[in-house]
């Protein structure tokens, strides 16, 4: 007695949305891609050039995994980038999705792709810290473009005693010029000011001196190069940082990881808006988010929201202000 073929190809099964998508993770280049897009967004030609194969071939493979609502795009100008879905629209697929990704996520890359990575990364960040050290005479002006912080300082000044934000140690990482340093270090025993533009922390440095903030030290750099003491910070803050970076959620995730239990998170951000001469300008990678995103990044680093606010700028541009606690 064998079994009826009939039985299997006439299945009563709706599974027009299970094979897509387990065909599209069927290729192991395909899987590559879903485990570099773990933590980060690319564009198609970062990842030919991560990869080392051509346009067709990788547009190819990223609409597979688009159609299959592996990835999901964001246009940025005139680029678009590639990111993992972690939402399947299909609610039963949910679960097969994300333990399809945690499985992926236990996966390594080769040591080529690390690499390319790597200098894809740092190429970003050379972009950014170039602008900000070109344009260190501007800063002012071009802040004043879009927010300086004149507009939103003085809201982020009052939310701070109004939530006890105050203990041994504050980091503000891309602290630009030092104009929230002389608040930190009279509410701070001990201020770190980040910034990865030199230029910049340069004026920063002179700003501390002339205003006498003995409490406050500096580092040339990003937060992860910054070699953490014990002490873990009571507070970090990023304003106006986020939107600089092409990895925000990764920012995001290497403070959270320095911040001590029931230490505070600030983040200043712009809202989402479609101002493209922020790029040129004012060297923006992003153009502004989503406070749910925000609100989600922070979720993902076990980040409890204590507080939003929204400041309307006269320009058009709206700022949100979030304080989350971990
Ligand atoms: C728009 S300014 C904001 C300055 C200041 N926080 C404020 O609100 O006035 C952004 C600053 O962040 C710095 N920056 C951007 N990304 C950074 C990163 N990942 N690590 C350290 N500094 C960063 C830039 O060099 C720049 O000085």
């Amino acid at each position: 007695m064998g079994f009826s073929a009939k039985k299997f190809v006439t299945s009563s099964v709706d599974v027009s949305n299970f094979n897509p998508l387990c065909k599209a993770v069927g290729d192991p280049l395909r899987v590559e891609i879903l485990k570099v897009l773990q933590d980060n967004s690319f564009g198609v030609l970062e990842l030919c050039s991560i990869f080392e194969i051509g346009q067709p071939a990788m547009s190819h493979h990223l609409k597979v995994l688009w159609k299959s609502h592996l990835v999901s795009t964001k246009r940025d100008g005139a680029n678009i980038f590639y990111r993992r879905n972690n939402f399947n629209p299909e609610e039963n697929l949910q679960s097969f999705q994300s333990t399809l990704f945690k499985t992926i996520n236990s996966f390594k890359l080769s040591e080529s792709v690390e690499r390319n990575i790597e200098s894809i990364k740092t190429a970003r960040e050379k972009v950014s810290i170039e602008f900000f050290n070109k344009n260190v005479s501007l800063f002012q002006e071009n802040q004043d473009l879009i927010a300086s912080w004149l507009n939103y300082g003085p809201s982020i000044e009052n939310l701070l005693p109004k939530h006890n934000i105050e203990g041994r140690l504050a980091v503000d990482v891309g602290s630009g010029l030092g104009d929230f340093l002389p608040t930190l270090s009279s509410l701070f025993d001990k201020v770190i000011a980040i910034d990865n533009a030199k230029e910049v922390l340069e004026e920063c440095i002179q700003n501390i001196t002339s205003k006498k903030l003995n409490n406050v030290s500096t580092f040339l750099g990003n937060l992860k190069e910054f070699k953490f003491q014990t002490t873990k910070a009571d507070l970090i803050s990023l304003n106006m940082v986020l939107h600089h970076n092409i990895n925000p959620q990764n920012v995001l995730k290497e403070c959270s990881a320095v911040l001590a239990e029931n230490g505070f998170m600030l983040i200043t951000e712009l809202c989402n808006h479609n101002q493209e001469w922020t790029k040129t300008s004012c060297g923006d990678l992003w153009y502004g988010f989503e406070p749910e995103t925000i609100e989600k990044w922070a979720k993902e680093c076990k980040l409890k929201k204590i507080e939003s606010m929204f400041i309307a700028q006269r320009n058009g541009f709206k700022t949100q202000i979030h304080i989350f606690k971990k």
